[in-house]
């Protein structure tokens, strides 16, 4: 299927607008989705790494250091040595860079910059959160008055802060600040990072694939299904004019004095509706009106139709009868709703004196008006079987002569004009027979 562009030239099919679409759609939730596993990734490294320093505090250095020692380590050079060791042993591992204990108060208790000891520091927001028993943790660049000290540990450390409890004890008696060297954290990141990313990519690459496969398969269906109901259409279109062209014939035949007037008719309403400009429609509508004008002469007995001679006034009552009648057999048919008109009205007079229903001037329904021109033409031109026609120049002239009493004028000169420009004659009032 295929989608014109507005102002013609540059066409997009419906697949080819689709892939565009979706593949935007696609690189975007992709961009969307990695941005927030990202995020996930380095939430759970960084508790991970919390939760594994929380753990090596409680099993190396709770168990080793008592409540005394840690409360003296401050004041006491035998007792902070001996926690040093326990430090050492228990909790500095090749992660592990410094560690900072803090008393409940906000009070260094240890550190390894010795004249910070001692002093109490501004709450920052983790430490805060450990004094009030959850851990926290946080990327640091130690900017901060207490780390003057430690900068030379490198540009990013991960500061866990823990707080100290006792087995069986809820209470909080500080908090243990421990610095971690993040780059091996951030490797851990990057490189869980890149798989989701590597595999995310995959997965999206797969389901795009999938679903343009799908749409395609589904476009070229629907295409071809689009395909098969034109041609249908065409056929039932045939079929329909098929089958008005065999009434038409059935009138023609029966009625022999007027022998294939249907087709001459209709060829000169089509030409006479294409020269006005008129639709495809309106055009289509002429047409069949045309061929099936006289269809309800099929009820008119043949004694009446076929008599030689001129009809008694009741005999003229009954042929008056055939537009009615072919209307009547035709309005069932919907297809034919558009040129049930020319059935019905085509021996309409513009003064009002025709025939079923004396309707006047533009009452008269457009293509009725179009079609009285062109079958008087016909009438007046065509051999009958006991007469020539006559010649155009005097079908014309009544015509032309009869414009605004029997036709509407307006018809009548548009006849006459398309039928100069069809037999390239001078242009009236030196109207020449043919
Ligand atoms: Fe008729």
């Amino acid at each position: 299927m295929v989608l014109q562009a507005p102002g013609g030239g540059h066409s997009v099919s419906l697949l080819q607008r689709f892939a565009l679409v979706s593949l935007v759609v696609f690189a975007a939730l992709g961009v969307g989705l990695n941005y927030r596993f990202s995020q996930s990734i380095e939430e759970t490294a960084i508790d991970g790494a919390v939760q594994t320093a929380q753990d090596t505090l409680q099993a190396r250095l709770i168990a080793q250091v008592p409540r005394t020692q840690l409360k003296w380590a401050m004041v006491d050079a035998d007792k902070r040595r001996a926690f040093e060791r326990a430090l050492a042993t228990g909790v500095l591992s090749h992660r592990t860079v410094r560690v900072k204990v803090w008393d409940e108060w906000g009070r260094v208790i240890y550190s390894s910059d010795k004249h910070i000891i001692g002093k109490r520091f501004p709450l920052k927001d983790e430490l805060q959160e450990a004094i009030g028993g959850k851990a926290a943790a946080e990327v640091s660049s130690l900017t901060s008055a207490e780390n003057r000290g430690d900068r030379t540990l490198g540009s990013k450390l991960l500061e866990v802060y823990l707080p100290i409890r006792y087995p069986h004890d809820p209470h909080v008696y500080g908090v243990f600040e421990i610095y971690e060297r993040y780059a091996p954290v951030a490797r851990q990141i990057a490189e869980t990072e890149r798989m989701v990313t590597i595999n995310l990519s995959a997965g999206l690459l797969v389901l795009y694939l999938l679903l343009f496969g799908i749409v395609r398969s589904g476009s070229r269906t629907i295409a071809r299904q689009q395909k098969a109901l034109v041609r249908y259409t065409d056929e039932l279109e045939g079929s329909y004019n098929q089958t008005i062209a065999s009434l038409a014939a059935a009138v023609d035949i029966r009625d022999t004095s007027t022998e294939e007037h249907s087709v001459r008719v209709t060829e000169l309403s089509v030409a006479l509706a294409t020269w006005l400009g008129w639709d495809e429609e309106a055009i289509r509508a002429v047409q069949r009106g045309a061929l099936l004008h006289d269809v309800g002469k099929i009820g008119i007995s043949d004694s009446i139709l076929l008599k030689p001679g001129p009809l008694s006034d009741e005999e003229w009552g009954e042929m008056c009868k055939h537009p009615v009648i072919g209307y009547t057999m035709l309005r069932a048919i919907s297809f034919l709703d558009p040129s049930l008109a020319i059935v019905r009205h085509h021996h309409e007079r513009w003064d009002g004196t025709g025939y079923p229903d004396g309707l006047r001037g533009e009452e008269i329904p457009e293509s009725a008006r179009l079609f009285a021109v062109v079958d008087a033409y016909d009438a007046i031109t065509a051999d009958r079987p006991y007469r020539r026609g006559s010649p155009h120049a005097l079908a014309m002239e009544i015509i032309l002569r009869d414009a605004g009493s029997h036709f509407d004028p307006r018809m009548a000169m548009a006849f006459a004009e398309m039928m100069q420009e069809r037999l390239a004659l001078p242009r009236r009032p030196h109207l020449v027979a043919v």
